[in-house]
């Protein structure tokens, strides 16, 4: 096992560039079920999430190659459409393989997610969607079991208690493109990684309109051909790091973004105090952050894009925990993800639940180092960034939850000077 060693004080600087978006590339690569021809997607981040991915694809026929951020893919054989359950347990995502099988092979048998520290994460949306266009799925003992001869097109609500649901859309528009005739959904999810997925969809020839908008329509062909395809950046990971030299009060500047994704974060870190400033040119987007003086408190809520990710609500929680005043951060989209406010306040932050908010009572120069557990991807990567500025040193187990979706984040962040290392523990090490 590893953990990675952060000692405060060191204030960043320089320059750092995003990847691919993970939460494209992997209902991306699921969308590649279904064409027999070649994939190719570019400015694909190397990480753990990535590998499950294209393990479960292996599984289902799939080979691929994976280098130098370029990942080629073809399906060699359609004998199992069978998604065990040892892969899908470490990774949600791998749900979205559900709608190409079936769309493709007319048949797919996934097992059920399991929840995580964040929420439930329950699939009912999909199922529906995925019912609504014909599919005969049962559920039982921890699997999905889905067939149907040719999904036909339906008109579908997609929309749950708490908004739009991301993959549920991935799945049931990757399903609708091969469907007999028309689907539209309506409540759909429009973050950027979902119309990443449908530019990637509508270049192997799928009939998809209203992408960005919260009503997708499709219009079912008969086959689709292979494509090639550039990810979008990662605005998750851009986000992070335009925190991270918030958090120190930096002077950074972050290549390969796409700040149209980015607005409701930039606008809540401006509202903080933080001076972004655009550079480069639209072509090659990069902004300049800094942040000099002290920090302001901010309340926050989480919402479905264009809304304030979720995604980003941990790393936020950071920033706060040093601004100056009472922050109070809702969270809309997974009711349960605070669990890294007991890991921030080992810290030193003054945080307390209340219902579906946490206050956070924020105080410059609060935060000393100390050892804490990684619990998901993103409050592992808000303790890594409250490490950056407590005093002393913190030290993060389990850093697999980081290298889910960061790629490399120790060796970008001490490229702009952090004091960080990655050390390898004992596996029974911080149990
Ligand atoms: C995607 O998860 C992202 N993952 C998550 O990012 C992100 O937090 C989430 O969207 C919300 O933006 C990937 O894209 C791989 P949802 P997804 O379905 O699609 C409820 C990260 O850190 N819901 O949009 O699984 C659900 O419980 C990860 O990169 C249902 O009720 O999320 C939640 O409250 C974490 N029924 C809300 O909808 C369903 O069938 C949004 O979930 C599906 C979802």
């Amino acid at each position: 096992m590893q953990q990675l060693v952060v000692t405060g004080g060191n204030r960043l600087h320089g320059r750092v560039s995003i990847g691919g978006a993970k939460n494209s590339v992997l209902p991306i690569l699921a969308a590649t079920l279904l064409t027999d021809d070649e994939c190719r997607i570019e400015g694909v981040p190397n990480l753990q999430d990535v590998q499950n991915m294209l393990e479960i694809l292996r599984n289902l026929g799939l080979d691929s190659t994976f280098e130098d951020g370029v990942v080629t893919t073809r399906v060699r054989d359609e004998v199992s459409s069978i998604a065990p359950y040892e892969h899908v347990r470490k990774m949600r995502a791998s749900f979205s393989v559900m709608g190409p099988l079936l769309a493709k092979r007319g048949a797919g048998e996934v097992s059920i997610p399991g929840g995580c520290v964040i929420g439930v994460r329950p699939i009912d949306l999909h199922i529906k969607g995925l019912r609504m266009m014909g599919a005969d799925i049962e559920i039982a003992g921890g699997f999905v079991r889905a067939k149907c001869r040719r999904l036909r097109g339906s008109t579908i609500y997609l929309g749950g208690n708490f908004g739009s649901t991301v993959l549920g859309t991935a799945n049931v528009m990757s399903a609708a493109t091969l469907a007999q005739g028309r689907t539209i959904i309506e409540c759909a999810a429009c973050e950027p990684e979902i119309q990443d997925l449908a530019a990637f969809l509508v270049a192997m020839g799928a009939k998809i309109h209203g992408i960005g908008s919260h009503r997708i329509v499709i219009e079912g062909v008969k086959s689709l051909t292979g494509a090639k395809h550039r990810l979008i950046p990662d605005r998750i990971e851009a986000g992070t790091f335009m925190v991270a030299a918030a958090i120190t009060g930096g002077d950074v500047t972050i290549e390969g973004l796409n700040i149209e994704h980015m607005l409701a974060l930039t606008d809540k870190l401006e509202e903080a105090g933080v001076i972004i400033d655009a550079v480069g040119s639209q072509a090659d987007q990069a902004c300049r952050v800094r942040a000099s003086g002290l920090l302001r408190a901010v309340n926050l809520t989480t919402h479905p894009y264009p809304g304030f990710p979720t995604d980003m609500q941990a790393q936020l929680m950071a920033l706060l925990s040093v601004a100056s005043g009472t922050s109070v951060v809702t969270e809309k989209i997974y009711p349960d993800r605070f669990m890294h406010v007991a890991e921030y306040n080992r810290l030193g932050a003054q945080i307390r639940k209340e219902g579906p908010a946490a206050v956070i009572e924020g105080t410059p120069g609060a935060l000393s180092g100390a050892p804490v557990m990684a619990s998901d991807l993103r409050a592992s990567a808000g303790l890594v960034l409250m490490g950056l500025v407590a005093k002393g040193t913190t030290t993060i187990n389990r850093v697999y939850h980081i290298d889910r979706g960061y790629e490399k984040i120790d060796a970008k962040l001490r490229g702009l000077g952090a004091h960080i290392e990655r050390r390898d523990v004992p596996d029974d090490f911080a149990e």
